[in-house]
Protein backbone atom coordinates (compact mmCIF):
# COMPACT_ATOMS: atom_id res chain seq x y z
CA UNK A 1 0.00 0.00 0.00
CA UNK A 2 1.58 3.52 -0.97
CA UNK A 3 2.02 5.87 1.78
CA UNK A 4 -1.04 7.89 -0.52
CA UNK A 5 -3.88 5.46 -0.15
CA UNK A 6 -2.68 4.73 3.98
CA UNK A 7 -3.41 8.32 4.74
CA UNK A 8 -6.18 8.23 2.34
CA UNK A 9 -7.43 5.53 4.40
CA UNK A 10 -6.55 7.72 8.00
CA UNK A 11 -8.07 10.51 6.53
CA UNK A 12 -11.85 10.01 4.89
CA UNK A 13 -13.01 12.35 2.35
CA UNK A 14 -14.81 14.78 3.63
CA UNK A 15 -13.49 14.73 6.67
CA UNK A 16 -11.82 17.69 8.72
CA UNK A 17 -8.26 17.34 10.35
CA UNK A 18 -9.20 19.56 13.31
CA UNK A 19 -6.04 21.06 15.33
CA UNK A 20 -7.98 22.20 18.16
CA UNK A 21 -10.31 20.31 20.76
CA UNK A 22 -13.69 20.72 20.90
CA UNK A 23 -14.18 21.99 24.32
CA UNK A 24 -17.49 21.97 26.40
CA UNK A 25 -17.16 25.24 28.67
CA UNK A 26 -19.92 27.07 29.82
CA UNK A 27 -20.22 31.05 28.69
CA UNK A 28 -20.90 32.89 31.95
CA UNK A 29 -23.30 36.02 31.92
CA UNK A 30 -20.57 38.51 31.39
CA UNK A 31 -19.18 36.54 28.43
CA UNK A 32 -22.84 35.99 26.77
CA UNK A 33 -23.51 39.76 27.56
CA UNK A 34 -20.66 40.79 25.81
CA UNK A 35 -21.58 38.35 22.61
CA UNK A 36 -24.61 40.14 22.05
CA UNK A 37 -23.37 43.43 22.86
CA UNK A 38 -20.37 43.54 21.00
CA UNK A 39 -20.26 41.31 18.71
CA UNK A 40 -21.28 43.67 15.76
CA UNK A 41 -18.41 46.11 16.13
CA UNK A 42 -15.94 43.59 16.94
CA UNK A 43 -16.78 40.19 15.20
CA UNK A 44 -15.42 39.15 11.95
CA UNK A 45 -18.68 37.99 9.92
CA UNK A 46 -18.88 34.98 8.38
CA UNK A 47 -18.89 34.56 4.66
CA UNK A 48 -16.30 34.04 1.70
CA UNK A 49 -14.94 37.79 1.43
CA UNK A 50 -10.98 38.39 1.89
CA UNK A 51 -10.29 40.26 5.59
CA UNK A 52 -8.59 43.32 5.13
CA UNK A 53 -7.08 43.64 8.34
CA UNK A 54 -5.16 46.54 7.95
CA UNK A 55 -8.93 48.32 6.56
CA UNK A 56 -10.22 46.95 9.48
CA UNK A 57 -7.84 48.38 12.24
CA UNK A 58 -6.06 51.57 10.64
CA UNK A 59 -3.44 50.06 11.72
CA UNK A 60 -0.29 49.43 9.12
CA UNK A 61 1.59 46.33 10.61
CA UNK A 62 -1.23 43.73 11.17
CA UNK A 63 -0.82 40.09 12.66
CA UNK A 64 -3.17 37.34 13.11
CA UNK A 65 -2.74 34.97 16.56
CA UNK A 66 -4.54 31.69 15.73
CA UNK A 67 -5.67 30.16 19.39
CA UNK A 68 -6.00 33.20 21.81
CA UNK A 69 -7.84 31.02 24.32
CA UNK A 70 -8.98 33.25 26.97
CA UNK A 71 -7.06 36.07 25.09
CA UNK A 72 -4.66 37.27 27.85
CA UNK A 73 -1.70 37.92 25.80
CA UNK A 74 -3.87 38.74 22.84
CA UNK A 75 -5.26 41.94 25.16
CA UNK A 76 -1.89 42.74 26.94
CA UNK A 77 -0.20 42.42 23.38
CA UNK A 78 -3.00 45.16 21.59
CA UNK A 79 -2.62 47.25 24.49
CA UNK A 80 1.35 47.71 24.53
CA UNK A 81 1.39 48.06 21.06
CA UNK A 82 -1.71 50.03 19.37
CA UNK A 83 -0.24 50.48 16.53
CA UNK A 84 -0.57 47.16 15.60
CA UNK A 85 -3.35 45.50 14.36
CA UNK A 86 -4.02 41.97 15.34
CA UNK A 87 -6.84 39.75 13.92
CA UNK A 88 -7.13 37.26 17.10
CA UNK A 89 -8.75 33.77 16.44
CA UNK A 90 -10.30 30.74 18.02
CA UNK A 91 -13.72 28.30 18.07
CA UNK A 92 -13.60 28.24 22.40
CA UNK A 93 -16.55 30.70 22.80
CA UNK A 94 -16.18 31.74 26.45
CA UNK A 95 -12.56 33.02 25.36
CA UNK A 96 -13.76 34.78 22.12
CA UNK A 97 -17.55 36.53 25.11
CA UNK A 98 -14.21 37.48 27.14
CA UNK A 99 -12.10 38.99 24.76
CA UNK A 100 -15.00 41.18 23.20
CA UNK A 101 -15.48 42.07 26.47
CA UNK A 102 -11.92 42.81 27.50
CA UNK A 103 -11.75 45.20 23.64
CA UNK A 104 -14.47 47.33 24.74
CA UNK A 105 -13.21 47.63 28.21
CA UNK A 106 -9.82 48.78 26.99
CA UNK A 107 -11.25 51.10 24.24
CA UNK A 108 -8.54 48.92 21.77
CA UNK A 109 -9.48 49.71 18.16
CA UNK A 110 -6.57 47.48 17.22
CA UNK A 111 -7.96 44.21 17.36
CA UNK A 112 -10.87 42.10 15.36
CA UNK A 113 -12.16 38.35 16.13
CA UNK A 114 -12.48 36.01 14.24
CA UNK A 115 -14.91 32.64 15.55
CA UNK A 116 -14.08 29.46 13.52
CA UNK A 117 -10.79 27.45 12.23
CA UNK A 118 -7.70 29.20 11.65
CA UNK A 119 -6.47 26.82 9.06
CA UNK A 120 -9.47 27.59 7.10
CA UNK A 121 -9.79 31.54 7.65
CA UNK A 122 -5.94 31.69 6.21
CA UNK A 123 -7.17 29.09 3.15
CA UNK A 124 -10.01 31.20 2.19
CA UNK A 125 -10.09 34.81 3.79
CA UNK A 126 -6.73 36.09 4.36
CA UNK A 127 -4.90 37.79 0.85
CA UNK A 128 -1.44 36.45 0.17
CA UNK A 129 1.54 38.15 1.94
CA UNK A 130 -1.41 40.49 3.88
CA UNK A 131 0.26 39.46 6.98
CA UNK A 132 3.50 41.08 9.06
CA UNK A 133 3.07 37.60 11.07
CA UNK A 134 1.45 35.34 12.64
CA UNK A 135 1.50 33.99 16.60
CA UNK A 136 0.59 30.84 18.18
CA UNK A 137 1.17 30.41 21.37
CA UNK A 138 0.70 26.80 23.01
CA UNK A 139 -1.40 25.49 20.70
CA UNK A 140 -2.80 22.42 21.56
CA UNK A 141 -0.18 19.60 22.45
CA UNK A 142 -1.96 16.33 21.02
CA UNK A 143 0.57 14.61 22.67
CA UNK A 144 -0.50 10.77 22.17
CA UNK A 145 1.65 9.70 18.96
CA UNK A 146 -1.58 8.64 16.13
CA UNK A 147 -2.62 12.72 16.94
CA UNK A 148 0.42 14.56 15.90
CA UNK A 149 -1.17 14.78 12.61
CA UNK A 150 -3.36 17.04 14.24
CA UNK A 151 -0.48 19.80 15.17
CA UNK A 152 -0.83 22.83 14.14
CA UNK A 153 3.15 22.84 13.34
CA UNK A 154 3.61 20.88 9.69
CA UNK A 155 5.21 21.14 6.74
CA UNK A 156 1.63 21.97 5.39
CA UNK A 157 0.53 24.50 7.44
CA UNK A 158 3.59 26.74 7.23
CA UNK A 159 3.83 26.51 3.62
CA UNK A 160 0.37 27.83 3.77
CA UNK A 161 1.85 30.50 6.90
CA UNK A 162 4.29 31.32 4.71
CA UNK A 163 2.02 32.25 1.73
CA UNK A 164 -0.03 34.84 4.02
CA UNK A 165 3.14 36.23 5.70
CA UNK A 166 5.08 38.72 3.66
CA UNK A 167 8.91 38.32 3.50
CA UNK A 168 10.26 39.28 6.17
CA UNK A 169 7.21 38.57 8.26
CA UNK A 170 7.30 36.50 11.46
CA UNK A 171 5.90 33.32 13.03
CA UNK A 172 5.90 33.16 16.54
CA UNK A 173 5.84 30.19 17.91
CA UNK A 174 5.68 28.81 21.93
CA UNK A 175 5.00 25.36 23.60
CA UNK A 176 5.36 23.75 26.74
CA UNK A 177 5.68 20.23 25.17
CA UNK A 178 9.20 19.47 24.58
CA UNK A 179 8.30 17.28 22.02
CA UNK A 180 6.19 19.63 19.86
CA UNK A 181 8.95 22.20 19.83
CA UNK A 182 11.16 19.16 18.77
CA UNK A 183 8.64 18.83 15.70
CA UNK A 184 8.04 22.57 15.11
CA UNK A 185 12.16 22.69 15.29
CA UNK A 186 12.60 19.83 12.52
CA UNK A 187 9.93 21.84 10.13
CA UNK A 188 11.38 25.37 10.42
CA UNK A 189 15.07 24.36 10.47
CA UNK A 190 14.22 22.59 7.28
CA UNK A 191 12.01 24.83 6.07
CA UNK A 192 12.32 26.40 2.51
CA UNK A 193 10.20 29.23 3.27
CA UNK A 194 11.38 29.87 6.77
CA UNK A 195 14.52 31.07 8.29
CA UNK A 196 14.71 29.85 12.21
CA UNK A 197 16.32 32.52 14.16
CA UNK A 198 18.65 31.65 16.98
CA UNK A 199 16.88 31.55 20.60
CA UNK A 200 18.20 34.89 22.00
CA UNK A 201 17.86 36.92 18.44
CA UNK A 202 14.31 35.38 18.13
CA UNK A 203 13.62 36.70 21.67
CA UNK A 204 14.61 39.86 20.07
CA UNK A 205 13.20 39.39 17.10
CA UNK A 206 10.19 39.42 19.22
CA UNK A 207 10.73 42.54 20.62
CA UNK A 208 8.87 45.17 21.68
CA UNK A 209 6.44 41.98 21.13
CA UNK A 210 7.41 40.93 24.30
CA UNK A 211 4.94 37.59 25.49
CA UNK A 212 2.72 37.74 28.03
CA UNK A 213 1.99 34.96 29.93
CA UNK A 214 -0.77 32.93 29.08
CA UNK A 215 -3.23 30.59 31.07
CA UNK A 216 -2.08 27.68 29.20
CA UNK A 217 1.72 28.29 29.74
CA UNK A 218 1.03 29.27 33.59
CA UNK A 219 -0.07 25.47 33.56
CA UNK A 220 2.73 23.75 31.91
CA UNK A 221 4.82 25.71 34.10
CA UNK A 222 3.20 25.17 37.43
CA UNK A 223 3.34 20.96 35.93
CA UNK A 224 7.20 21.37 35.46
CA UNK A 225 7.53 21.78 31.81
CA UNK A 226 10.01 23.97 29.96
CA UNK A 227 8.78 26.58 27.34
CA UNK A 228 10.54 26.97 24.23
CA UNK A 229 9.62 29.79 22.28
CA UNK A 230 10.81 29.66 18.47
CA UNK A 231 10.75 32.77 16.04
CA UNK A 232 11.12 32.45 12.35
CA UNK A 233 11.35 34.70 9.31
CA UNK A 234 9.62 34.35 6.14
CA UNK A 235 12.29 34.21 3.32
CA UNK A 236 12.25 36.22 0.63
CA UNK A 237 12.21 33.58 -1.98
C1 LIG B 1 -4.16 25.04 24.53
S1 LIG B 1 -5.16 26.40 24.14
C2 LIG B 1 -4.05 27.78 24.33
C3 LIG B 1 -4.76 29.09 24.45
C4 LIG B 1 -3.85 30.32 24.67
N1 LIG B 1 -3.03 30.58 23.49
C5 LIG B 1 -3.00 30.14 25.88
O1 LIG B 1 -1.77 30.00 25.73
O2 LIG B 1 -3.55 30.15 26.99
C6 LIG B 1 -5.25 26.27 22.39
C7 LIG B 1 -6.33 27.12 21.78
O3 LIG B 1 -6.21 27.09 20.38
C8 LIG B 1 -7.50 26.99 19.81
N2 LIG B 1 -7.29 26.41 18.48
C9 LIG B 1 -6.61 25.28 18.16
N3 LIG B 1 -6.59 25.08 16.84
C10 LIG B 1 -7.28 26.12 16.30
C11 LIG B 1 -7.64 26.45 14.97
N4 LIG B 1 -7.29 25.71 13.93
N5 LIG B 1 -8.35 27.58 14.79
C12 LIG B 1 -8.72 28.34 15.83
N6 LIG B 1 -8.42 28.06 17.11
C13 LIG B 1 -7.72 26.96 17.33
C14 LIG B 1 -8.28 26.14 20.81
O4 LIG B 1 -9.66 26.32 20.71
C15 LIG B 1 -7.73 26.66 22.12
O5 LIG B 1 -8.48 27.75 22.61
Amino acid sequence: MTNASQSAREIPEGFELRTYKMRKSRVTASQAAALEKYSHDYLVGDGDSMVDIRDLTQCSTVVVEIGFGMGEATLALAESQRDVGVLAVDVHTPGIGRLLHEIAEHGLTNVRVFEGNGVALLENRIPDGHLDGLRLFFPDPWPKARHHKRRFVTTEHMNLVALKVRAGGFFHFATDWQDYADQAFEVLSTHPRWTLLPPAQGVAFAQPNERPRTRFEQRGIDAGRQITDLVAVRKTL
